[in-house]
């Protein structure tokens, strides 16, 4: 016994050194410049706990410790290999759809808890236990939430589902109504220990399939928003499964995932121009982007360029922005491009980077690559830092981006995107677009920008046409 109480108070002190790791991990995330040390204190932190947590279950074990034992080694050994795995062989443009459907894991470990809490312990209504039987309800419904949305997340990310949103009628309704009842099943959950699993099971149900209406339900440009939400939503699952178990630790790192999501998910509306609830409400993209998917709005012609000649302009130019987006990930040019830019800078010409919140398929897309192949952070501006600089600017590139670089966000209302804030490119002298085809973007909308007079487009994957403009040279 004495054992068993001194290790749970060596586990507590553990979990709360845990915790702090946790904290500064996620401060030196918010900057480039301190993120790999944040990323080192999250994983000792993940480590002490990982140890601390399975001391705590061998010292609590009510089976010989070998056979806990032996079991946790197992599934610890299982989860590392596929883990490993996994992030060896993941592609960088595959990270999205991979961080969906890790979040719809904690949302499935939330449900298993829930029902497994209830089952083993099982509480009945009154003081404690009501609160016990609350944090059940509570943990399996935002757990099946988080599970349905992110696997449709995952889905529409991976190009397996159609991106744009499924619009049933009165949907919001149905969302209301789904809602209303969870509400009416918890209060027989309370009411009526004997058969308490029957409204379980039915509030389960429910659940799954408002997570699936309500992440079906948002479409193209709002997607950014939806995984930076889901991701909230799983903070808050986790930090559900740590009431019903009772570690602190799980409700400390829930909550700060759960609210760190959130304050992403708020700042990315921001970045889209979207008020939350709409985002939430869903149909975004669908009225006008439904019916007229990739048809030119601008019926006027566009003008092709070479390497070469890109190559010449470029010599001439004193000033340079390169905008990346989510086709530079896909042809893995940042390495080309982080040469030419040195070049460029080396010969005297102003080179910087703009980057637009959403560019990519994930927050931070571009920066990553960026600083993956080594380009100066000084280099690398914001939308806001660099929106004003265009008119000055002689040649801006544009690298793989598309629906981050559309005019008809301002100029049109009608559009799909009309509100979204966009990199001003149009304003340079002369804009180079590198893509392979006149394909649209990821909101399915067609681009002016391609049929400006000061427009030239470089076809072909990115990454080869600017090793030919390094060459050229
Ligand atoms: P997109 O609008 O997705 O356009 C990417 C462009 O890259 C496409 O037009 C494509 O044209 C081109 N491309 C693809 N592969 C290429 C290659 N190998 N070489 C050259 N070009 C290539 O990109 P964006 O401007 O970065 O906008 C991001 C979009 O994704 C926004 O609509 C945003 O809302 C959405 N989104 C963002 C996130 C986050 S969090 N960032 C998450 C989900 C969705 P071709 O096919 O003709 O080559």
């Amino acid at each position: 016994m004495s054992t068993g109480m001194s290790v749970e108070s060596v586990v507590q002190a553990v979990y709360l050194v845990a915790g702090v790791l946790f904290v500064l991990s996620l401060a030196g995330l918010s900057r480039q410049e301190t993120a790999r040390r944040g990323v080192l204190l999250g994983m000792c932190g993940m480590v002490l706990a990982l140890a601390a947590t399975v001391a705590l279950a061998l010292v609590r074990s009510e089976r010989p410790v070998g056979v806990t034992a032996g079991l946790i080694l197992l599934v610890l050994l299982v989860g590392a290999a596929v883990g490993t795995w996994r992030a060896r062989t993941v592609e960088m443009t595959q990270m999205p759809e991979l961080i969906a459907l890790l979040h719809s894991f904690v949302g499935a470990a939330a449900v298993l808890v829930g029902f497994g809490s209830y089952l083993t312990e099982p509480a009945t209504p009154g003081a404690g236990g009501t609160v016990h039987l609350v944090e059940v309800f509570l943990g399996v419904l935002i757990g099946a939430v988080t599970l349905t949305g992110s696997v449709v997340a995952f889905g529409k990310l991976s190009a397996r589902l159609r991106s744009s949103p499924l619009l049933l009628p009165g949907r919001n309704w149905l969302n209301l109504a789904a809602v209303v009842a969870c509400g009416g099943l918890l209060w027989w959950f309370l009411t009526a220990p004997a058969v308490g699993l029957v409204p379980l099971l039915l509030m389960t149900l429910v659940a799954l399939a408002l997570g699936w209406h309500l992440v079906a339900a948002i479409g193209g440009g709002d997607m950014p928003v939806v995984v930076s939400m889901l991701n909230s939503y799983s903070g808050w699952a986790a930090a559900a499964a740590g009431f019903m178990l009772g570690n602190d630790l799980l409700i400390i790192t829930g909550a700060l995932v759960g609210s760190s999501g959130a304050i992403l998910s708020y700042l990315m509306c921001r970045a889209m121009n979207r008020s939350f609830v709409s985002v939430i409400l869903g149909g975004f993209g669908a009225e006008t982007g439904a019916a007229a998917p990739g048809g030119p709005v601008e019926p006027g012609t566009y003008r092709e360029t070479t390497a070469l000649e890109v190559a010449d302009r470029l010599t001439a130019a004193r000033s340079v922005i390169v905008v990346p987006g989510y086709g530079m990930a896909v042809a893995k040019a940042q390495y080309p491009v982080a040469d030419l830019v040195a070049r460029l800078t080396a010969r005297g010409t102003t080179v910087r980077f703009g980057i637009h919140p959403v560019a990519g398929r994930l927050p931070g897309h571009m920066n990553v690559l960026l600083a993956e192949a080594k380009v100066p952070y000084d280099q690398v501006l914001g939308m806001d830092e660099i929106n004003g600089d265009f008119p000055a600017t002689d040649v801006v590139l544009v690298i793989g981006a598309n629906d981050t670089v559309n005019p008809a966000a301002q100029d049109d209302p009608g559009s799909p995107i009309a509100g979204m804030p966009v990199l001003e490119v149009w304003q340079a002298q002369e804009v180079v677009v590198f893509k392979r085809s006149m394909a649209t973007g990821y909101a399915g909308v067609q681009n002016p920008l391609f049929f400006r007079e000061n427009t030239a487009m470089l076809f072909g994957d990115a990454k080869e046409q600017v090793e030919l403009i390094v060459q050229a040279l």
